[in-house]
């Protein structure tokens, strides 16, 4: 099995979820999508995590980004734990839950890294554009539940340097200064970007976020 990278298509496959059968692909239709791992049900770290996926879902939403989670637990074991997320997280659990039993889809995707843990899959997050690309790869451990706050900004950067010539900098967060894509020479930079660019270094020049 080769390492999904970035920009390759995003594998398709067909299986069953807490929603129903979803073939990859098409349930994404022309939407951005996120496929994230989870070790297990009925664990704390996951429900909290599984918890704030479905409070987020406006926010997913606005950018036009559908959610999917996958455990190699089964659909009665999904369907369980997904009433208990919605009690104790105070939510409702509104994405399907992949049942991966057969563990087609996380040796597909490499969710399951025996080093860490031989039978159950990491934290892994593949966020994949509307063209059906990897846009970006994270993993986590066990230990660590993910930050999603950080997801959403992450997408806010993908969908913006998606559509115009830049860059997002450090800790960039919506709304702050975008850096001019290296390829645009100064000159064109100032024609693209109306609200002016500040030339720091050649290299480094500094524009409004220009979609705002
Ligand atoms: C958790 O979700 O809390 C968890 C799952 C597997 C190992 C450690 C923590």
């Amino acid at each position: 099995m080769a390492a999904i990278r970035l920009g390759d298509i995003a594998p398709n496959f067909t299986a069953q979820s807490s929603e129903g059968e979803i073939d990859f692909h098409k349930w994404l239709g022309n939407s951005w999508g996120i496929l994230f791992s989870h070790p297990a049900d009925y664990t704390p770290v996951c429900t909290t995590e599984l918890g704030t996926v479905a409070k987020y879902t406006e926010e997913f939403n606005k950018r036009n980004v559908k959610v999917v989670a996958l455990s190699v637990d089964g659909l009665e074991s999904h369907l369980g734990w997904i009433k208990d997320i919605n009690e104790t997280q105070n939510t409702t659990v509104n994405f399907p839950i992949i049942a991966d039993e057969d563990r087609k889809v996380s040796e597909l995707y490499d969710m399951i890294h025996p080093n860490a843990d031989s039978k159950l899959t990491v934290r892994s997050v593949f966020i994949i554009g509307d063209d059906k690309k990897v846009k970006l790869t994270i993993t986590y451990p066990a230990s660590t539940g993910r930050n999603f706050d950080e997801l959403l900004r992450v997408i806010d950067s993908l969908q913006l340097t998606a559509y115009h010539k830049v860059a997002t900098p450090a800790n960039w967060n919506p709304g702050e200064d975008v850096v001019v894509s290296p390829a645009i020479p100064t000159d064109k930079a100032k024609e693209i970007f109306t609200k002016g660019v500040k030339e720091v270094k050649p290299y480094l020049r500094m524009t409004p976020q220009p979609n705002l």
